[in-house]
Order: structure tokens, then sequence, then C-alpha cells
């Protein structure tokens, strides 16, 4: 008889943003007649930039031509974006990274996600505490987490870096040495950055302990401060212990697109094997490349005219990280992030529960955001609003959140 992949039934509830959704969709049917405003789900808002519109009609246009034609591309994505891609993120950071170390998919939600399948399912695996759930549930439909265990609200074999206010949200190198470690900065959900040396020290930890990091970069175009690495291979000895993910969805609004990329760089081995060769066979058996428009639009972004539009973009949401993060501190609340991320970590009020906030935020001023503790334990009593609404809403929902 069939059986099913049990290690599903590990999972806990539905995945945090659709539990949301369903819980605003029922809002709605109930209360039709108020305007909800959602700064839950870090989607973004402006419209695409001209230059990706324009990059995007002229790629439709030749794909209608028998010379334009593009069937089936490289699954590893088109020359004319990894080089790209490796030259304008790279090369002009000084990191010494070529094209055929990019992998380009259709988001990087997918290869962080997908990433954990070219490891060893006796791995141990650490994460942050909060997280962003797809490294944690992706795990768990792997095997590699064990046991849900409901007074540590954690799973068994999973190793947490608890960020706290404590710690500055910043996660301390466990003692308990972990194989694969996922990190992310700018973080999501805290909003907090990383500095280059304390980054640094996480490469040196990796390297001497023969584990990999899984960096998801997602939120570098946010980063507005000096010495906050954009990047892990800026950190000496990156390339022998990190691999890199990135997105198009924030810095360039390809979140209905669809666009991202991994880093495998050619020299990172375990037990002798190339994780690059893992990589690549993997993406040419399970993927057939990003679409070609879609590529010639990510290329757009590298443009002159890309990166002035985008940099306007990114500074018009920054702005609301800034509304946010000062009309919150402004109104008593305690607030952390907004400055390097498009994300705001508030404490919850009146010591109400990450998922009491959020009921009553929607019931009572109708805002949407997204409770800490849905991104693990130590997401307890904080709650996560977004800066990527429209300016209009953005400023609506502070005055409610004033008023409530
Ligand atoms: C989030 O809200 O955490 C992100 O938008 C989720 C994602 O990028 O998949």
């Amino acid at each position: 008889m069939v059986s099913i992949n049990e290690n599903y039934l590990n999972l806990q509830g539905s995945y945090l943003f659709s539990t949301i959704a369903k819980k605003v969709r029922e809002y709605q049917e109930k209360n039709p007649q108020n305007l909800i405003i959602r700064l839950g789900i870090g989607d973004v808002t402006q419209p695409l930039a001209p230059v990706i519109v324009e990059a995007l009609h002229k790629a439709v246009a030749q794909m209608g031509t028998s010379e334009g034609f593009h069937g089936y591309g490289p699954e590893q994505g088109y020359e004319f974006l990894r080089s790209a891609i490796a030259v304008e993120d790279y090369q002009a950071r000084g990191c010494d990274i070529s094209p055929e170390e990019i992998f380009v998919s259709d988001g990087a939600k997918c290869d962080v996600g997908n990433i954990q399948e070219i490891f060893g399912i006796d791995n141990r695996v650490a994460v942050c505490d909060p997280v962003y759930p797809v490294y944690v549930d992706t795990n768990v439909m792997a095997g590699r987490s064990g046991r849900y265990n409901t007074e540590t609200g954690g799973f068994e074999n999973l190793i947490y870096m608890p960020c706290t206010r404590e710690n500055g949200f910043a996660p301390e190198l466990p003692k308990e040495v972990p194989d694969m470690i996922y990190l992310c900065f700018p973080n999501n959900p805290t909003g907090a950055a990383i500095q280059k040396d304390a980054l640094q020290e996480w490469v040196d930890y990796a390297n001497r302990h023969g584990s990999v990091i899984l960096y998801d970069a997602a939120y570098e175009a946010y980063i507005t401060e000096e010495n906050v690495p954009h990047s892990i291979y800026e950190c000496s000895g990156a390339k022998g212990c990190a691999i890199e993910m990135h997105s198009f969805s924030k810095n360039a609004g390809f979140t209905g697109l669809r666009l991202g990329y991994t880093v495998v760089p050619k020299e990172l081995s375990v037990s002798g094997v190339k994780l690059h060769d893992l990589w690549n066979r993997r993406h040419g058996t399970k993927y057939n490349g990003a679409p070609y428009i879609v590529q010639r639009a990510g290329e757009a972004v590298y443009s002159p005219e890309g990166k002035a539009q985008l940099k306007e973009q990114v500074a018009y949401y920054m702005e609301n990280a800034r509304l946010i993060r000062e009309g919150l501190l402004a109104a008593g609340f305690t607030a952390f992030g907004g400055v390097n991320a498009p994300y705001i970590w508030l404490q919850t009020p009146a010591h109400m529960t990450s998922w009491e906030f959020f009921d009553q935020l929607l019931s009572r001023a109708q805002v949407v955001g997204t409770p800490g503790s849905g991104f693990g334990a130590s997401g307890e009593g904080y709650f996560r609003l977004t800066a990527f609404g429209t300016r209009e809403n953005t400023l609506e929902a502070l005055e409610r959140i004033r008023g409530f």
C-alpha cells in the first residue's frame, strides 16, 4: 500500500503567511465595510520600474519573432544575466565570484527551501530564533528536524540560536556544533543587520568546524550603514564554507515576476565532493530555467537607469521604515529594525502575546502585521510590520496604531 512522507505530519500548523491570509479573509468577510491595511507579508506595492517594463516589452516582442524566439534556456540562467550578477553584485564589491558560480532561479524562497536537498539527512541544522519559517519547514519535510517539542516550542534535533533584545538580535556562535547554519542578514523578521567583523567570526567558525553557512541575502539592498556587508563573500574564507541566496523581489519588485539566484562557489567541497556539482545536477534535473523575458528584466536591474530607478524605490520603502519606526517610538512602543531592513520589530504592549496583538490590531484598527511567535519561540511578545506598503497606507496604519 502506498505510504506518505510522514515527516510532513511533523509540520506545525499551516505556513505562517497562509494562516494570516486566512484570518484576514475571514475577518473581511464578516466586516466587509472595514478597510484593512496590510503590513503583514513582505510583499512590495510599488509598480515595476519603467526600465524593467521596457525590458519586458522588448523581450516579449522578441519572443514573437522567429529570430528572437527562445525555448528552453540554460537551466542555470542565461549568460547575460549571470555575468551581470557576477560583475555588479560581486566583483564590483571586491568579491571574486564568477558567472559559472551563479544559478539563476525563479526566486530565493525556492532556493532557500531546496538547498537542503544536497545535504545529508543526519546533518545538524542551526537556525536563528525567530526565523524565516521556510528554513525550518523544509528541514522538517526532509526529516532532519526530529519531533516537535510543545514545551520548548521547537524541534528536538534543530539547534536554535535565540536572537533577543538582550543580545541585540544577533545569534551567538552555537556551543553544539551544527553542520548546516542558516543565517539571514539583514534579518527577516527582526530587521537586525550584522557588522562585517561579526560575520567574519561566523565564517571562521564554519571553516574551523567544517560547517556550511546558508546565507540568505534577500534584503541586502536595504543596507544603509557602513561596515554592514552586502554579501558573505566580503569575508575572507567565505568561498570555502558558504552558499548565498539572493532575490529580485525586494530590491526590484519582482514578487509577482519571480527571479532569484544562488551562489555556490566552486571551491566549496564537503568530503571531497563539490557542492557546485551537486547543485548543478539538481538544477538540471528538477528545473528548466527562469523565463527568458524575466531574465531580460533582471538584466535591466543592473543597467545605469535600472540602478537609479531602483535606488529610488528602495529609498521610498526605507522612508516608510523610518516613519513607522519613529512613529512607533513616539507613541511609546519599543521598536527595532527599519534602519538596514524593510522590517520593524516591535514589542507588543501590555504583555499581550503576539497573536493577541495580531487579533486586537486587526479587529480594532484593521491593520495586519505578522505575529513574532509565528517565527519561533523567541519571537513571542513581538510583532513585525513591513515597510513595503504605500506611503498613504503606512501613514494611515500608523495613525490607527497610535489611536489603538
Ligand atoms: C516575508 O514576509 O517574510 C517574506 O515576504 C516572505 C518571502 O519573501 O517569502
